[in-house]
């Protein structure tokens, strides 16, 4: 298949079906003419979800009558041959010819003179318009998220929302056991791969470029994983030695599993649980790709049917959350999460947060991270729980840390890094 048809069938998954982004796009490959095209169909797949209500905004003084039913995935084509014309160097003849030619294949040989015509009609309009009709199209964000982002951030949330439609840079965590970050920086340099080392992260490697990962060094041989800077903080605000005994929930893929292992020389009693057998499958693979060890266990964090009962010396506790923090490496979140959505989450977590703590040893730590940029979900939760949990303390991650304002809100693009939350907090002795 042509690859702006498949774009624009993995578009009409994620708005039409509410499938996630990175599922339809694991599943599109196949479907290629040329599996070459896979960057480029991810581009203008990520691309027209980005910056989807502009194009909207753009596509519909053209369309004279909506395309609807299973006519739709005609219209987010027609959206992917705005993006290649607003924001991509693809010759202007090649994105249309080739946009029209993809309507062929999606059954739409009918409509195809339409979409010529909307496409050159665009093709001859100015770079952008002065304004755009409302904020939330100005700033390719849905309303509710926009004015939740005011209320939290009377002063960063314009820089919030742009550093959600940046494309997002690829880190990786250097695997210290079997390779040092300077050794590796090498190996990178040997297969003449660009990379810089981060002040905020000793395992961290920024790549130049985002590359596939089968195309660095070592990628068999467990030498590096892919991870945002934001994610690599975990492992290094967890308590480190021999053989603690400790929990991470709400673990899968791993990556701060084994992360927090790494940083222990793999020498930590870790269990890992998560919810969701499937993505526990890639904890696994990851752990034994990374040479690391750890017991997984399918479960539920807001019950205690998979404990034994014994209790853990630290508790990661990752939890499931809005994803706001990473809408630059998801823009489907824009238009799969909804305000109600926010909600349910926060009551997930403080049920999650509230039995989960039970499970920790006094004195021990339990450190809460979420990739959100929410309060509700951050501050507020970590707040209302210090103010209700007596036995739990606050230990703060950076000084101006307070019972009101708790923990370390990450905002997406600082240092390069995702939008992410977290806050340590310690259990007390019974007195
Ligand atoms: C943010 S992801 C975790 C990422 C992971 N910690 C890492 O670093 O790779 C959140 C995880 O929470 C899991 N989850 C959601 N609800 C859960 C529940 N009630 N109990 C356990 N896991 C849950 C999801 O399946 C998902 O894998």
């Amino acid at each position: 298949m042509n690859v702006r048809a498949c774009a624009a069938q993995v578009i009409y998954q994620v708005l039409e079906q509410g499938r996630s982004l990175t599922d339809a796009l694991a599943a599109a490959p196949n479907k290629l003419d040329n599996p070459k095209d896979k960057g480029l169909l991810a581009e203008l797949s990520y691309g027209a979800l980005r910056w989807l209500p502009q194009l909207d905004c753009l596509a519909q003084p053209c369309i004279a009558k909506p395309l609807k039913g299973r006519h739709r995935v005609l219209h987010h084509l027609i959206l992917v041959g705005i993006y290649q014309l607003k924001h991509t160097r693809i010759p202007a003849h090649a994105a249309v010819s080739e946009t029209v030619a993809a309507s062929r294949q999606l059954n739409g040989k009918a409509f195809s003179g339409m979409i010529n015509a909307v496409l050159r009609t665009i093709q001859r309009q100015a770079d952008e318009p002065s304004s755009w009709p409302a904020p939330t199209v100005e700033y390719a964000h849905p309303n509710w998220l926009i004015k939740a982002l005011q209320q939290d951030y009377p002063e960063q949330w314009q820089a919030i929302l742009a550093g959600n439609n940046e494309r997002a840079p690829m880190w990786l965590r250097v695997n210290q056991r079997l390779q040092t970050t300077a050794g590796y920086q090498h190996e990178l340099e040997q297969a003449e791969i660009a990379a810089q080392t981060a002040d905020a992260g000793p395992d961290a490697l920024l790549l130049a470029q985002p590359t596939d990962v089968t195309r660095l060094p070592g990628y068999d041989q467990g030498w590096f994983a892919v991870q945002d800077l934001a994610a690599q903080q975990a492992a290094h605000l967890l308590p480190k030695g021999k053989q603690l005994k400790v929990l991470d929930v709400c673990a899968a893929p791993g990556g701060k599993t084994c992360h927090w292992q790494e940083a222990n020389d793999n020498q930590l009693a870790m269990t890992a649980i998560d919810i969701d057998a499937g993505r526990l499958a890639r904890v696994q693979q990851n752990l034994q790709r990374l040479q690391l060890d750890a017991t997984v266990l399918t479960g539920d964090a807001s019950t205690t049917d998979w404990w034994d009962g014994e209790l853990f010396d630290a508790i990661l506790l990752d939890a499931p959350c809005s994803a706001t923090g990473v809408i630059r490496r998801h823009p489907d979140i824009k238009w799969l999460r909804s305000k109600a959505d926010i909600d349910a989450l926060a009551k997930l977590q403080s049920q999650i947060l509230r039995n989960i703590w039970q499970m920790l040893k006094p004195q021990g730590i339990l450190l809460y991270a979420t990739c959100s940029v929410l309060s509700v979900e951050n501050r507020l939760q970590i707040s209302d729980f210090l103010q209700s949990q007596a036995d739990a303390r606050l230990v703060p991650i950076n000084p101006d840390e307070s019972i009101e304002m708790p923990g370390w809100q990450i905002l997406p693009g600082q240092q390069q890094m995702d939008g992410f939350y977290y806050a340590r907090l310690q259990k007390l002795d019974k007195s």
